[in-house]
Formats: structure tokens, sequence, C-alpha cells
């Protein structure tokens, strides 16, 4: 590993782009720990979530010479290629968050989350708080590709298919931002009249859907027309969670930061 008494270590840092409140915290969180005076020279470019500009970036950053490449994959499909040249340029690759599809001979690192666990959790949460309740479920997915929905939508599958009384009426992409959470449930409350459960595969998803449930005049929330949970747990997800709109969130880290750090040094 190069150690560098004078210069700065420098980190191309591919992000997936800022469509959620957890993104902004795992952006900020690379910048507080990729400081100058940490030693380090941080390039982090926001793909605005688009696969294209993602390979980009990478590709930018093979051509510069970085030290170290860091991705968060928007895709979890599709990096053989780019991936191949980073290692023949002699770059460590270390992929955080988002997992891929890839030979794992083809980067040196993963740091994140296991999202299956995650929805299996949030499956083995529903069922508890329903008990033998039968109950009408409709699923707001994260953005189509993307390991964190795969992952999340998995899990929760698991869980849903050992319990006959529950049935999921439909899900769809609301690409993990608020405005597409909001227009996938104007949708599914023009489609559908008896919804009992709303499970949205991030925070800012969910906030998007309690708008328009209120929009539509019902309610949501414990003591609401319909139970909602979402993924991630930021701050505006607990000031929901006071307000009583949101049933649950379950806990997804973004301060993979310090976790990069600790790879790179080793
Ligand atoms: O990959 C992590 C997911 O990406 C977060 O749950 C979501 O909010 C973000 O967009």
């Amino acid at each position: 590993m190069p150690v560098y008494a004078d210069d700065l270590v420098t980190v191309g840092y591919a992000q997936v782009g800022h469509e959620s409140d957890w993104r902004t915290a795992n952006t900020q969180n690379y910048q507080d720990v990729f400081s100058e005076d940490a030693g380090y020279s941080l390039d982090l470019v926001d793909c605005d979530n688009d696969n294209a500009a993602q390979l980009e970036a990478v590709r930018t950053f093979i051509s510069k010479d970085m030290d170290y490449i860091v991705i968060a994959p928007i895709q979890s499909a599709g990096w053989d290629t780019v991936l191949q040249e980073a290692q023949d340029a002699g770059i460590p690759v270390i992929i955080a968050d988002r997992e891929i599809e890839a030979s794992d001979d083809l980067y040196d690192a993963w740091v994140g989350t296991n999202t299956t666990n995650e929805g299996i959790t949030a499956g083995n949460w529903l069922a508890e708080y329903l008990g033998d309740a039968d109950a009408n479920i409709l699923v707001i997915e994260g953005s189509v590709g993307a390991s964190a929905t795969l992952g999340r939508t998995d899990g929760f599958n698991q869980v849903a298919g050992e319990h006959d009384n529950w049935k999921i009426l439909d899900s769809q992409s609301g690409d993990f931002t608020q405005a597409g959470g909001q227009e996938v449930m104007e949708s599914f409350l023009k489609s559908y009249d008896d919804i009992d459960v709303v499970v949205a595969e991030n925070d800012n998803m969910a906030f998007g859907a309690i708008d328009a449930i209120k929009a539509a005049g019902k309610t949501c929330g414990p003591d609401g027309d319909i139970i909602i949970f979402s993924f991630d747990a930021v701050k505006a997800a607990f000031d929901a969670m006071i307000a009583g709109d949101l049933n649950a969130a379950l806990e997804c880290n973004p301060l993979h930061g310090p976790r990069v750090d600790e790879i790179i040094k080793k």
C-alpha cells in the first residue's frame, strides 16, 4: 500500500447521486473523513443515478491514475469490463454501500449493508405487528437493478411467503426518491381500495407516499388507515414516527467513510 509522507492520497468516489437523505448523509460522511487534514484528496462524482455516467466517472478516475477508487454501484450488474480496466491499471477498487454481480477477483474489498437481512427484519417486524390479521400489501421498490432494491425485496418476500394471509397486491419502483414514492402511491390509491400495508424501500419514498395518502383523504401510521414502514431511519423518519405518520423505519447506516478509510490504511 502506498504511504505518502508529502503527498495526499487520491481517492475517486463514484457516488450514486443525491436521491435520498441517506445519500446526502453518506456524501457528507466521505467529505468529512477524506479531508486534506486526514491526508486525502477526494474526487467525489455525483452520478445522478445514471449508470453510464457512473462507468464514465470510474474510467476518468483510471485515466487520472487515482490511488484508490471507491464505487457505490447504482446497478448491481455490468461491472466486469471497467473493473478489469482498473485492475489492469493497478488501481485498488473498494465497492461500498451496494453490492455488485462480479467475481470478487475483480475488486479488493466491499463494505456495506446486508439488504436481504434488512428485508427479513422488516418482514419479521410486520409479522409481529400484525399478529394473525390478514394484510393487503403494496410495495414501493427502490431503483430497478440496485442491490438495495433486490435484497430488500427478496428478504421481505421470504417472510411474506410464510404468511398465507398476506397478499402483495402490487409493487412498483419509486427510484428511491420522494417524488417517485409520491407518484407510485398516487397510482396505487387509484387502483386499490383496500390497502392495509405500504412497504417503502427507503424513507424518502415513504415521505412521498405519506403525502399522497393524506392528499387522498386517508391516514397512515399507528392510528391510521394504513400501516407504513420504510428503510434507512434518517432523522426525518424519526420526526415522521413522532408525528404519528410512519409506523417504523429499519436502520441502514450510511456512515461508510471510516470503514473505507480503515481498509485503505490496512
Ligand atoms: O444503497 C442504499 C440506499 O440507497 C438507501 O437505502 C437509499 O435511501 C439510497 O438511495
